[in-house]
């Protein structure tokens, strides 16, 4: 077995030699019948006999390192998957810098280690969680399809960080795995760990949205978890990567196959205005302005993932070579910042200012600034297509005070320019920016399930290649 392949012989496929290793092995086989439980307990609601065209690793190597198959769900082949090791790889930032990268946990760091393992892990099985309605109302087998995928890959995801809780955090490591599986979204009693991940997925767009901007949000956490000096951590997120792109391409290309669907029927039926929203709700599809309020509620909820601007803990991980910047690797400065300053947007005096901050404490700033740059080009496509139909329409991404929790702008309520409002004029106008009852009874009203092969519902656009190059009339869902 070379490292890239994955060895499938055992009930967990893994790449981690995981056949030499007993006590890990051992762990992982007793965890496994509880997830199992778990997936069929808050799995998709009403596929599980379904037959899926799903892609499964069979190798960590970049290119081609997947298979396309039909699959049950519950017999999707949930495995430990690491990214290479690369020779000699150094801890590239904080106060251990140019130092051999750790093979095992720090002593020191362990409780620095397992809270972030945990955390990012809790955010796994929560997204499954949320989404596990949204089968019955698919637009199409496409979208079905990608459904699961997106599912069976944040399962994978959660046995990627129960497996470094099992190999290297001894008995509290196992705690925190069955703990895993106790949580629940949006439960009262034992809620998911951060509040993006409480909230409901209720119909197809808010899926859309959550893949472009919270799947994100994953996206940005893995990339600068890449970077830890913790080599395992460091591989396992490596990896993560390459399925998490995924999951930003369904969010992307879903969002835009929205507006495209919404374009087009304004432009058949002659309405040129996008702000004439019953008009253009008759045609069956959902109007621009209800999109940018879907956007204003999702990116707002996703920023307060990032934690508070000014932050300790986030100056604490870095400099202990736990978990660094984005893309940390490509940066041009010493990966210390010990001296170095960072622009961080405050609340002084009742104002909304830039005010310089230790780039230290300013990490979750930092983060946040490189996800909304990232969001931006997501965007900026999403608008191309509006201007191609000619329609005077752009979306745009509210201010970072906007609508938040968490942070320097939670005690604030702000427009979506980041103009301060009194109470008041916040009521009065808050189902200008978000999402109103009404907005949500007709996107509801437009969930009906298209489970006919190459056909879609009237609210989006078909997608302009199949999933594994298929044709248009392929069956990607064979519903039992
Ligand atoms: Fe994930
Ligand atoms: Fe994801």
């Amino acid at each position: 077995m070379t490292i890239t392949t994955v060895d499938y012989d055992g009930l967990i496929p893994n790449n981690v030699a995981l056949g030499q290793d007993e006590r890990v092995k051992r762990a992982l086989e007793k965890w496994h019948p509880g997830y199992i439980n778990w997936w069929n307990d808050m799995g998709p609601e009403g596929f599980q006999e379904a037959l899926v065209y799903l892609r499964t690793a069979v190798s960590v190597d970049p290119k081609g390192w997947a298979k396309f198959d039909y699959v049950k769900m519950p017999d999707y082949r949930w495995g430990v998957l690491l990214a290479p090791a690369q020779e000699g790889r150094k801890i590239p930032f904080g106060r251990h810098k140019g130092e051999p990268a750790w093979q095992e946990v720090p002593g020191e760091y362990r409780a620095m280690l397992r809270r972030l393992v945990v955390i990012q892990g809790d955010t796994e099985p929560a997204s499954v969680e949320q989404q596990r309605y949204l089968g019955k109302t698919a637009p199409s087998l496409y979208d079905l399809r990608n459904l699961f995928q997106v599912n069976v890959e944040e399962g994978r995801h959660l046995w990627a960080m129960v497996y470094l809780l099992q190999k290297y955090f001894g008995t509290d490591g196992r705690e925190e795995a069955e703990a895993l599986l106790q949580r629940r979204s949006g439960d009262p009693d034992t809620p998911r760990m951060l509040g993006a991940f409480n909230e409901k997925t209720p119909d197809w767009l808010s899926f859309f949205m959550f893949t472009f901007f919270t799947d994100r949000d994953g996206k940005m956490q893995l990339e600068a978890l890449a970077q830890s000096g913790f080599d395992p951590l460091s591989r396992t997120c490596r990896f993560m990567l390459t399925e998490e792109a995924h999951h930003m391409f369904v969010g992307e290309t879903g969002v835009t196959r929205v507006i495209q669907a919404t374009c087009e029927a304004m432009k058949k039926s002659g309405i040129d205005d996008p702000n004439n929203i019953e008009d253009v709700r008759k045609l069956g599809v959902i109007d621009l302005p209800t999109i940018q309020k879907k956007a204003n509620l999702h990116f707002s909820l996703t920023l307060d993932l990032f934690g508070n601007e000014i932050s300790t803990n986030a100056a604490n991980a870095f400099h202990a070579g736990i978990k660094g910047r984005y893309r940390e690797d490509r940066l041009k400065d010493d990966h210390q910042l010990e001296a170095a300053a960072y622009p961080v947007l405050r609340l002084v005096d009742g104002k909304i200012q830039n005010v310089d901050a230790p780039a230290l404490s300013a990490l979750n700033m930092r983060l946040r600034d490189d996800y909304v740059a990232d969001c931006n080009v997501g965007v900026a496509r999403w608008n191309k297509v509006i201007a191609e139909h000619g329609i005077n329409f752009q979306i745009k991404l509210p201010s970072v005070a906007f609508h938040r929790h968490i942070g320097e702008f939670a005690s604030i309520n702000a427009d979506v320019d980041g103009v301060i409002l009194s109470d008041a004029e916040w009521a009065k106008r808050r189902a200008d920016f978000l999402p109103s009852d009404g907005d949500k009874n007709f996107i509801e009203s437009l969930m009906r399930p298209q489970f006919e092969p190459n056909k879609f519902a009237s609210w989006i656009a078909p997608p302009k290649v199949g999933i594994d190059n298929k044709p248009g009339e392929f069956e990607y869902v064979k519903i039992a």
